[in-house]
């Protein structure tokens, strides 16, 4: 049986286009961009060519943007090297509903003697912004905020946030890994210093991350050594990883009011369907117009999150509760306590992410043995 891949938000597979773009530098073009020799030299021409577009892409400057090995790394260093950088402020505001990747690079922190505060998030997931104001001072360096959250799917307000934290004067840094070809923005409108994006979700290969840094502030290395990406980061580039988040950026952009359009037609189908049928469910996270696109997490009453989705894998569907990090954690993940789902519900949770590649027929197929399995059990 052919499986359906209904976990897009975990990762996503490598596009044909992405793949053919990533070929030649696998074998051909396998030159050290460093060297000054016929092999070493067009490879540091494609490096620099795909940092321009991808600038160009994402409006900023070509400086701003620096290849990293993941999100996680991208995450990592914005904070960290930021912290360095910075040493005569000690205070990081950030929300309980991270990815782990921001929450444990702070506890890091805090355990080297920085003092870092949660902002309040709603029942949806948005930040208070009244509390972020009230928590900000003179002492704070940077606030880290979650752009799309990879569980419950929430988009956070950035402009209102960014106009408040800019008036305290301090640095806001984006996790945008769930954000960038999935829903539209452009670094120039943000007014941010900082972003993280990783590849793997919008189908370039896992192991390629960019950040964004504004080109006036200042961030320490995470990784010394060579003085690859400007000095601020050693080790000899990824030319064909490097090419192939060029290209999926280009597609992703490309496709992406296709992307939400559909993905959205999607996620209601599922929501009426599941109305119509009177299950008992809540959709964890804001509603389907101020969500991620085809972005469900959907949490049943007095049932377990693994089971509903361990039945579904056995019938050919890929899915799972919360992100894939902790999807093997017997606990509630701590996004969705930290948007206190009801104690009834918070255990059924399952995540749905569709992808383009997902047809309306299998989006059905897939409805119908939820429905299916849910009146079983009930
Ligand atoms: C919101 C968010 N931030 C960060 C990461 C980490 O990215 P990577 O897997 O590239 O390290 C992920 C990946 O699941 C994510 O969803």
């Amino acid at each position: 049986m052919k499986s359906i891949y209904l976990d897009h938000a975990a990762t996503t597979g490598v596009s044909e286009a992405v793949r053919e773009s990533m070929e030649p530098y696998f074998k051909e073009s396998f030159g050290n961009p460093s060297s000054l020799h016929s092999f070493g030299i067009p490879n540091r021409k494609i490096i620099n060519e795909s940092r321009v577009s991808i600038s160009q892409m994402l409006e900023c400057e070509q400086e701003e943007i620096f290849f990293t090995s993941s999100g996680s790394e991208s995450i990592n260093w914005a904070i960290k090297g930021t912290a360095s950088a910075y040493p005569d402020k000690r205070k990081i505001i950030s929300t309980k509903i991270e990815h782990h990747a921001t929450l444990h690079t702070l506890d890091y922190l805090e355990a080297l003697g920085y003092d870092i505060s949660y902002v309040n998030v709603d029942e949806f997931g948005f930040v208070d912004l009244k509390h972020l104001d009230s928590l900000l001072c003179s002492n704070t360096l940077l606030v880290s905020i979650i752009y799309a959250n990879n569980e419950i799917g929430t988009i956070q307000n950035i402009h209102a946030i960014s106009q408040i934290v800019k008036q305290h004067n301090c640095f806001l840094h984006l996790d945008a890994v769930q954000a960038l070809c999935h829903i539209p923005f452009s670094i120039r409108n943000l007014n941010v210093d900082l972003i993280s994006f990783s590849g793997h979700k919008f189908h370039a290969p896992k192991g390629v991350g960019l950040l964004y840094k504004r080109k006036t502030n200042r961030i320490d290395p995470l990784i010394h050594g060579g003085d690859q990406e400007y000095g601020h980061r050693a080790g000899t580039e990824n030319v064909a990883f490097i090419k192939g988040i060029e290209t999926a950026l280009r597609e992703g952009l490309h496709h992406l009011e296709e992307y939400q359009n559909r993905l959205n037609s999607y996620s209601k189908y599922v929501i009426n369907a599941l109305n119509d049928n009177n299950i008992d469910f809540r959709l964890n996270g804001p509603s389907i117009d101020s969500r991620l696109p085809g972005h469900l997490s959907l949490a049943f009453r007095d049932l377990d999150g693994h089971d509903i989705s361990f039945q579904l894998n056995r019938h050919g569907f890929a899915l799972s509760t919360t992100s894939a990090c902790d999807s093997k954690s017997i606990l509630p993940s701590h996004v969705l306590r930290a948007i206190n789902v009801d104690k009834d519900y918070i255990k059924g949770t399952i995540r749905i992410s569709f992808g383009l590649n997902n047809t309306m027929d299998e989006v059905v197929l897939f409805t119908d043995k939820l429905i299916e399995l849910l009146k079983k059990v009930h």
